[in-house]
């Protein structure tokens, strides 16, 4: 099996930061921690020990959580790499599960690698044949992510004997598993949404065809994979792997900090993911499309979008890290395109999608912002045109996330000396008082 290779972080010699409480005049030195590209961080960790103080950064805007060699961000630059590979390159030269592999096992995998993994994973494919039970104890019009925190959090109840956090070829079998059947979950999902029979996996197919194959086949005649939607498909997949330490993915670790098991942490990945601000935006974007209705609307919410006394957003738009402008955004762009002409799709949104996306990029506000669409702009375009309902695009995400969580999760496990993560906080509330009796309370 490859190895990876790269560089522990070190301390800077001669670089730190001293801190001062201007009250006491003492002084406290902080060392400086280089990782291999990027910027340093400032080692706050004996930061409490020495000041009696905690640092304040609620939406860990200027936190490290941890280190990790799967992936870099340069939001600054539109920068995505995994493990020193560009998200352009490995979008145009590599396929899913290659990533897949990369991501776990630190490179690029050799022919025979490659083929053993394919194998691998292709052979965890089906899912318990009880699990199917599962489903029919949601109503058909639950949200497919509803279902999926559910049955994913359930495998943990079916596979007793990759549950072993510490045994290393238990966790590689969990792992295999969970992106394996993945898949296969969110198919059935699908299909249980529409009152149509679950598609067992086929092994003969790609990873990416035999996901269309289980959504969009039917038992009753042929399904013939169409290859510019499969390739479609697994660009997305690509896009989404993984993404450094998002919200999803630190609720992975922070999940598996405590020592669960992994399918629990992937689970608890899919209930962060669901939200708008992160995965669910995807499905926002075309219910925004859909609000808006018409061109000659657009306009009237781009205005809505600028006004700071409306919560309403233009989805789609803007990221956390990306300043400059998402690149996997731009992958996307071109398959959005020709996944468009493909199908031939007339559809009155993606008309006024492209107008809206023309319009905002023009737009002050959005220039100044640094507001470009993001990955999920184009996602949900493609989704909605290849015929996936709006409420099962958060899944494809989660589909393709899974081996980022579970990649992400792997490594902090190996890390030695596992600790629990455990925020504190600025407490605001009541000192301390006398418990009132209910008949003295006025
Ligand atoms: N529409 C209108 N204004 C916006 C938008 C938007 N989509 N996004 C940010 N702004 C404004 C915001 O009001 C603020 O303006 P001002 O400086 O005048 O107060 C400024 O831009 C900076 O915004 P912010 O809220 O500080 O940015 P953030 O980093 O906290 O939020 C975001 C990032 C992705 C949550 C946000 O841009 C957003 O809500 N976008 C729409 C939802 C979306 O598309 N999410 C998917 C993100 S990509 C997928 C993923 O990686 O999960």
């Amino acid at each position: 099996m490859a190895t990876e290779k790269s560089a522990a972080p070190k301390e800077v010699p001669g670089k730190s930061f001293t801190l001062t409480d201007n009250q006491t005049g003492k002084s406290v030195t902080l060392p400086v921690l280089d990782g291999t590209v990027g910027p340093s961080v400032i080692d706050v960790r004996n930061l409490y020990a020495e000041t009696g103080h905690f640092t304040f950064d609620p939406s860990f805007t200027a936190t490290g959580s941890c280190k990790s060699r799967l992936t870099y961000i340069d939001g600054e630059e539109g920068v995505l790499m995994h493990r020193g590979y560009t998200i352009e390159e490995l979008a145009d030269k590599s396929d899913f599960l290659e990533v897949a592999f990369l991501l776990l096992y630190g490179d690029l995998p050799s022919a025979a690698e490659k083929k053993k993994f394919e194998k691998d994973i292709t052979y965890h494919t089906m899912v318990h044949e009880q699990l199917h039970l599962f489903y029919r104890g949601f109503r058909r019009d639950a949200h497919p992510m509803a279902i999926m925190c559910g049955v994913v959090a359930a495998l943990s109840a079916f596979y007793h004997d990759s549950l072993d956090i510490w045994d290393p070829r238990q966790r590689e079998i969990s792992a295999h598993r969970l992106i394996a059947k993945i898949p296969t979950l969110a198919a059935m999902t699908y299909k249980y949404s529409l009152g149509q029979p679950f598609m067992y996996p086929r092994n003969d197919l790609s990873f990416s065809e035999n996901f269309l194959y289980m959504c969009f086949g039917v038992p009753a005649e042929p399904y013939k994979v169409n290859p510019i939607l499969a390739e479609a498909i697994d660009k997305i997949f690509i896009l989404h792997a993984d993404h450094e330490q998002n919200a999803s993915t630190s609720t992975v670790r922070l999940a598996g900090s405590s020592q669960a098991n992994p399918f629990a942490c992937v689970a608890s990945g899919i209930a962060c993911l669901w939200g708008p601000s992160h995965g669910g935006a995807n499905q926002e974007v075309l219910e925004m499309l859909a609000q808006i209705g018409s061109k000659d609307r657009i306009p009237e919410f781009i205005a809505r979008a600028k006004n700071k006394d409306d919560p309403f957003r233009l989805m789609g738009f803007g990221h956390r890290v990306y300043k400059n402008f998402d690149p996997r955004a731009n992958v996307l762009k071109k398959y959005a395109d020709e996944v468009l002409e493909e199908l031939g799709v007339d559809d009155p949104l993606l008309e006024i999608a492209m107008e809206l996306e023309k319009i905002a990029l023009q737009d002050e506000y959005f220039i100044q912002r640094k507001l470009f669409p993001n990955v999920d702009f184009y996602s949900g375009i493609i989704l909605k045109a290849m015929g996936f309902p709006t409420s099962m695009f958060t899944v494809l995400f989660a589909v393709a996330r899974t081996v980022g969580w579970i990649s992400q999760w792997k490594e902090m496990i190996e890390e030695p000396n596992l600790r629990i993560g455990r925020p504190r906080q600025l407490y605001t509330g009541p000192v301390q008082r006398p418990y009132v009796p209910i008949e003295k309370r006025g």
